[in-house]
């Protein structure tokens, strides 16, 4: 019997190309997808376990199912991602109604659950040969847009995170196997591809490193743009800074690069592996290039030990750097991680006025950053109609901004050439010149 089914995605962008690709596998074996949580007989949560917050609220939101089953006991409810890596078993216990648990390297599984060919139950054993499954779940998705995941996994362990234990070692995927997924997307009308890796700098394919990898997904004919994340700074290089200057209309220099940090001490309990100046080294030769890159960060604050010195050298780093977007977390002990033992010292009302800090900074430098591209020139990538601005159209620049340009001549999918008119923090006006 074809279930009727519903995926409902916590987390990052892996999380979202996972769910999509389970849609996709789903659909093909004959089920029925459906947009309403309530008429689905067969509900997939997918769980990030990246903070207490986040594991919060998915199995918040699975408690809440498990009563519409309590009325409905046809319903199958099961977890998959990082949480049901995790936990496992435990799930079981603390939700005993739950029909299925499946971890990371599990999800062909999930497809057996629906068609009926094997008993629910929980599947969370890892799999260093899995590499998520065969997608393309790009067609007839209507996407200008779209993730390919090249690898999975992360061997860095730094100290607060839980994804190299969730996620498991570190994969990269066959490079015939990504260009084909490119290409597939890029023939349903695909324009832009980003790239997803937990630290996509360590790409190791039988030597095939990432730029390398970069430079064949650029020479993809009829792709208009490539994006990628998250660069780790122990393992960026100056070989892929010359791959995205010597592909400038396909590659924008736009990086996330996490320094999580501006202190020497924190990044070396944390694991990072490099120093403030080595990340500002970084920063310097993306700037000699780039003048007009787009740089951003994820900040943690309230690491154990953090004391008000630490934090002022991160406001610091962040105004140095000048971040075009920053996104900002209050630390958050994972049980199992090497930061796990350390002394959680720094009170919670102080994370959360240095949080608060760090969110007002991030403002101000991501308006100055926004400010200053009024007057120039910008090739925007036509998404879709504005839902909010009836008569514009979206687009993005190649600094990830969006643009809201008149809805004239241009198609969805277009590069567009526009003078960038106005600025608000996350928004540009454009119009053509
Ligand atoms: N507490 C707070 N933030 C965390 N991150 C990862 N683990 C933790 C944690 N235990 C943040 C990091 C990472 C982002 C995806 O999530 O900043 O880059
Ligand atoms: Fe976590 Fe560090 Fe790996 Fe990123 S690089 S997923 S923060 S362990």
């Amino acid at each position: 019997m074809p279930k009727i089914f519903h995926i409902i995605t916590y987390g990052c962008q892996m999380n979202q190309y996972d769910s999509s690709a389970l849609r996709e596998y789903l659909e093909i074996r004959g089920h029925k997808w459906t947009d309403d949580v309530q008429s689905a007989d067969f509900i997939v949560v997918n769980t990030c376990a990246v903070r207490e917050h986040a594991q919060n609220r998915a199995l918040g939101r699975i408690k809440g199912l498990v009563s519409a089953k309590r009325k409905n006991p046809a319903l199958e409810i099961g977890i998959m991602g990082c949480v049901a890596q995790e936990l496992g078993e435990k799930l079981f216990e603390k939700i005993p109604e739950l029909d299925f648990v499946i971890g990371t390297d599990q999800i062909p599984v999930i497809a057996q659950i629906a068609d009926g060919t094997i008993a629910r139950g929980i599947f969370v054993q890892t799999r260093q040969n899995f590499y998520g499954v065969e997608s393309n779940a790009h067609i007839n998705s209507g996407r200008v847009s779209s993730f390919v995941t090249i690898m999975r996994g992360c061997d860095n362990f730094c100290s607060y995170c839980i994804v190299p234990y969730v996620r498991g070692r570190e994969r990269s995927l066959p490079p015939d196997r990504i260009i084909a997924e490119i290409e597939n997307a890029v023939a349903n009308g695909v324009r832009e591809i980003t790239l997803l890796g937990q630290n996509v700098n360590s790409y190791d394919y039988g030597g095939l490193d990432f730029p390398e990898l970069l430079e064949m997904v650029a020479n993809i004919d009829n792709l208009a743009r490539i994006r990628f994340v998250t660069n780790h700074p122990k393992d960026f290089s100056e070989k892929l800074l010359d791959i995205v200057e010597k592909y400038p209309d396909k590659i924008p220099p736009a990086f996330h690069l996490p320094i999580q940090s501006g202190s020497d001490n924190v990044l070396h309990a944390m694991n990072r592996k490099y120093t403030s100046e080595q990340y500002f080294d970084i920063v310097d030769s993306i700037y000699k290039k780039f003048p007009d890159a787009a740089i951003s960060t994820d900040i943690i604050t309230g690491f154990p030990g953090e004391s008000e010195a630490d934090f002022d050298a991160t406001i610091s780093a962040m105004k140095r750097v000048r971040f075009s977007g920053t996104f900002s977390f209050r630390y958050s002990v994972r049980q199992g991680t090497a930061a796990s033992k350390l002394l959680d010292n720094v009170p919670n009302d102080v994370k959360i006025e240095r949080l608060n800090r760090v969110i007002s900074t991030g403002l101000e430098i991501a308006e100055e950053y926004s400010q200053n591209l009024i007057g120039t020139v910008q090739n925007v990538l036509v998404e879709g109609k504005s839902r909010k601005n009836p008569g514009k159209l979206r687009a993005t620049a190649p600094s990830g901004r969006t643009v809201l340009i008149d809805e004239n001549s241009a198609n969805i999918g277009d590069i567009v050439t526009v003078k960038i008119t106005d600025a608000k923090i996350w928004i540009l006006w454009g119009e053509y010149p």
